[in-house]
């Protein structure tokens, strides 16, 4: 069964009033194919989620870059599932190892976000990825798989979610992954899923890649067979977003 592409920019932590309406100006002017054959989600820092989502073009979506694990209440700083919902935001990027390393979230906080986030009714992109030091002990794959197993122990219906392998190495360092790398990886994780989870599950759910995805090298990344698509930071930014979104056909 055909996966249809998808393409998120993650914008972090960057942006003032005037240069998110820049961007989102940009992104309305741009020529992309249509819903049916690509998924475009931006995420924006939470504060701009109201204004871009006022301005974006209608068959372009929002995601919020993190949700709480739980329902609201009193824990100063968070921003709960139930609001996003409440701001008809569908989409919430859970995982992203900026998350990960730098806040020290577990594999297991992680799941139950991604667990909790799917029971309010949001959809899922789910970050996972390896340091540069795991890829060199050759324990790419374990680290993958027990991230994404992580999220398997806590959800049985995965129709709502997307994965992106994002190697920690790959990201805003300019140093993207080979598409045979980003290939091999996508592959082996797909493998695990059908053992793990179902068949069905690993032929329907896309795996994305993100890492240093620019205009120049998203085409042969997405001529992959199992690259469905990509989750982009600082390109994401820029007028060559559109270019990645293209690579789509
Ligand atoms: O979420 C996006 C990734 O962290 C990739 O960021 O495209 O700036 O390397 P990057």
């Amino acid at each position: 069964m055909a996966r249809k592409f998808f393409v998120g920019g993650n914008w972090k932590c960057n942006g003032r009033t005037e240069e998110v309406k820049k961007i989102v100006a940009t992104l309305n002017e741009g020529l992309v194919p249509a819903s049916d054959i690509v998924d475009v989600v931006v995420s924006p820092p939470f504060v701009f989620l109201p204004l871009v989502k006022s301005l974006l073009r209608s068959d372009f979506h929002v995601a919020a870059q993190n949700c709480w694990v739980k329902k609201g209440g009193a824990y100063t700083g968070e921003v709960s599932a139930e609001m996003l919902v409440d701001l008809e935001i569908p989409w919430v990027i859970l995982g992203h190892s900026e998350r990960r390393l730098l806040l020290n979230e577990s594999k297991e906080f992680v799941g139950d976000k991604v667990a909790y986030a799917l029971s309010k009714g949001l959809k899922v992109i789910a970050c996972v990825g390896e340091t540069l030091e795991q890829r060199e002990s050759g324990s790419t794959l374990d680290i993958v798989a027990a991230q994404t197993k992580a999220i398997a122990d806590r959800v049985s219906d995965w129709t709502n979610i997307v994965i992106a392998y994002e190697p920690v190495w790959a990201i805003g360092t300019g140093k993207v992954a080979t598409p045979v790398q980003a290939q091999e990886v996508h592959a082996e994780l797909r493998e695990w899923l059908k053992v793990n989870t179902s068949p069905e599950v690993a032929a329907t759910v896309r795996i994305i890649y993100g890492g240093s995805v620019n205009g120049a090298n998203s085409k042969e990344l997405a001529a992959q067979p199992d690259v469905d698509g990509f989750l982009v930071g600082g390109a994401s930014l820029k007028p060559e977003f559109i270019d990645i979104i293209n690579s789509a056909t």
